[in-house]
């Protein structure tokens, strides 16, 4: 299929679509039995730096899932690594960062990351997915959001309520400032490689930011947010995607990106009246209704199609990432009611 007739991207783009495109965050990964079979050989890191087992595991959701775009096999926080900041990943503790940054002095000191020497695997995992693919969907790359990636950088690792971020944004602004620019510049980079490489749309996933309340999102996130947007690569759609920010959707919005990404505690009619229709909007199904019975799962996606309305520019995905224990069969359920229920 033609890139331009991919569901996927006639709805980023606002266009009409035979049916809702889905896909799902999280689609490669712990849930699968063939990603655990390809991760009980390796590491989690070794496999996000070796194109081909990142490649394969990338189209495995495709295949088995049947959704309408692939997302790249890496993780935001692989940015870090060039930063100095010594990345690890420890199994059941999650992700752990060596040398966080606590100072502004540290924020001064942090080098600058030339992406094409230091994540030319990621590239490479790009340039072979896309001819894994042949054409069948499209492929989203992906980066974490300058806030999101702070929060990892200072806590050093996942945090509960994120005070040693907040509190650096609140006590040292010019050093917090400096440090959302620098992980704008690299994320920039970042993002654009990935489209030169091959990526069709790219994922922004600002995880954590609704922690913030919205007078902080305004001043400590949004200007930075609108500098990354304005400087990523035009030929491609850009997803921007966040969670618990139902509060301040708009401000949201106005940061940046042409699909804006909702989670389940807001309605998705809600959500889109306030974002605008002249916004895409990605959501908005909670990950753990594909726990509960297959009934649940088809009814609940059905009330999210109700929601949009057959509106142009819908695509279909969860409000957050698939959760390990998730059944395969569930998931399988709900792309294919979505694409039934959908069908114009
Ligand atoms: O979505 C996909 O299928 C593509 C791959 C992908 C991963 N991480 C693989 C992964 C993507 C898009 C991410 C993004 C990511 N990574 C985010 C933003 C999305 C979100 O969930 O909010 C964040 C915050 C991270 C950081 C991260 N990576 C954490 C906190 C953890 C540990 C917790 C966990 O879920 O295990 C990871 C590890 C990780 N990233 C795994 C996968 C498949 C599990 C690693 C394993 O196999 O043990």
């Amino acid at each position: 299929m033609p890139a331009a007739e991919a569901p996927f991207l006639l709805a980023c783009r606002r266009e009409p679509v035979p049916h809702t495109p889905v896909w799902l965050m999280r689609q490669a990964g712990r849930f699968l039995p063939e990603y655990r079979a390809i991760r009980s050989r390796m590491s989690f890191l070794e496999l996000c730096r070796n194109p081909d087992a990142a490649a394969e595991v990338t189209l495995q959701p495709v295949d088995i899932l049947g959704v309408d775009a692939a997302i790249l096999f890496a993780d935001i926080l692989l940015v870090l690594e060039p930063l100095g900041l010594g990345l690890s990943f420890s199994p059941g503790d999650g992700p752990s960062l060596a040398h966080p940054v606590r100072s502004p002095e540290q924020v001064k000191s942090l080098p600058r990351v030339d992406v094409a020497d230091s994540l030319a695997y990621v590239f490479e995992t790009v340039r072979r997915v896309r001819s894994g693919l042949a054409g069948r969907v499209p492929l989203i790359g992906f980066a974490g959001a300058p806030f999101t990636l702070a929060s990892y950088a200072i806590e050093g690792g996942s945090s509960r309520n994120h005070e040693r971020t907040k509190r650096f944004l609140l006590e040292h602004p010019a050093a917090w400032s400096d440090l959302m620019s620098r992980l704008v510049d690299v994320t920039a980079d970042y993002l654009n490689a990935q489209v030169a490489a091959g990526a069709q749309a790219v994922q922004v996933f600002d995880s954590w930011v609704g922690h913030l309340a919205p007078a902080d999102y305004s001043e400590a996130v949004l200007p930075h947010m609108r500098d990354l947007f304005a400087r990523l690569d035009r030929s491609v759609p850009a997803i921007h995607f966040s969670t618990g920010t139902g509060g301040y959707l708009e401000l949201v919005r106005d940061a940046g990106g042409d699909v804006v990404g909702v989670d389940w505690r807001v309605p998705l009619d809600d959500a889109w009246r306030r974002i605008g229709y002249d916004h895409a909007i990605q959501g908005n199904l909670d990950p753990v209704t594909l726990l509960g019975p297959r009934e649940k799962v088809v009814e609940r996606a059905r009330q999210v199609l109700a929601a949009a309305g057959g509106r142009r520019g819908h695509v279909f995905n969860l409000g957050h990432g698939v959760l390990p224990e998730t059944p395969v069969d569930n998931v399988r359920a709900l792309v294919d009611a979505v694409h039934e229920w959908s069908v114009r």
